[in-house]
């Protein structure tokens, strides 16, 4: 039986853990402290921040305070809009880097794309800022590198212009949410996807078929879409701050749904949708 310390390969052989903890909205301080330390506790071994989330520092003092050894973790950060460029890529990373406290990050990957709406040069501007990513993976600063809200558009664009594919694309992913074209592309291509928010955001926690889905199980609705995209192959990172939850969200290896279930679920309506479109990304 899988665990949470069991591992996916991205296409470069960097093994990442099957599910990830998620730090979104987690406020930095003694809450992103001590969340991060108890998902460590409860046996997560992948953390998920970002620059944009303002908690790195706390994510890294949690990290420490587990006594759960570095090595052992797989750690992912995100570079801000903000912050787009082949420079401006190494500064953020080296920020995040020192607000972490650690000299490595497993994971590295793009917020958010420039996109075609405002940005008439975007593509460019995504190869230019994907060189900065290429550099710090090749001199050993990130194991693996990837990008987030990335669609089909925006990954074609990229592959003729770089020289590394990216490995990962983390983008929004829950029942009723799962933008299959990205997903196939990934797949076709050999980028593992990510799901953020992979419970709607909560949304979907109260939805009558996930709930009726879980109860056939004797499991909750948050357990459901954990167990829903790890079954598409997709690595989710649910989030919660509190330590009952974080470790029920992990209790997803001793049950599986059905191909019915599963059908069912992908074909229920956008309920847990966040609204955030690639399309009307942050500018930078
Ligand atoms: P909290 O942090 O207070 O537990 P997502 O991972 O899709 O972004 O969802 C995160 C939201 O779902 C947060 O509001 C989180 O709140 C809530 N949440 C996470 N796990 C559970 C759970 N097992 N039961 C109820 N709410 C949960």
């Amino acid at each position: 039986m899988e665990n949470l310390q069991s591992c996916r390969t991205l296409a470069n052989g960097v093994k990442m853990p099957c599910v990830g903890y998620g730090t979104w909205q987690t406020p930095s301080g003694d809450v992103a402290r001590d969340s991060v330390k108890a998902a460590l506790e409860l046996g997560y071994r992948h953390v998920d921040t970002a620059s944009a989330y303002e908690n790195e520092e706390s994510v890294g003092e949690g990290i420490r305070r587990s006594g759960v050894r570095r090595d052992e973790i797989f750690l992912t950060t995100k570079q801000w809009t903000s912050a787009r460029g082949r420079e401006q890529t190494i500064a953020a990373a080296e920020r995040s880097l020192k607000a972490l406290g650690t000299d490595y990050l497993d994971l590295y990957l793009i917020h958010w794309p420039a996109v075609k709406k405002g940005t008439p040069d975007w593509a460019d501007i995504n190869a230019e800022t994907w060189s900065g990513f290429e550099k710090l993976y090749r001199d050993g600063k990130v194991r693996a590198i990837g990008v987030s809200n990335f669609l089909v558009e925006q990954l074609e664009a990229l592959k003729s212009r770089s020289e590394i594919m990216p490995m990962v694309d983390q983008i929004e992913f829950h029942p009723g949410y799962v933008q299959n074209a990205t997903v196939d592309y990934c797949r076709a291509n050999g980028i593992q996807v990510e799901a953020w928010s992979p419970l709607g955001c909560g949304r979907l926690l109260s939805d009558p078929l996930v709930a009726k889905v879980g109860a056939a199980h004797g499991k909750s609705a948050a357990q459901v879409c954990v167990r829903y995209a790890m079954q598409h192959g997709v690595v989710p990172l649910p989030k919660s701050v509190h330590p009952d939850r974080i470790a029920a969200n992990a209790q997803v290896f001793d049950f599986a749904l059905s191909d019915g279930e599963m059908k069912a679920l992908d074909a229920m309506p956008q309920t847990g949708y966040s609204g955030y479109h690639p399309d009307d990304a942050p500018a930078g």
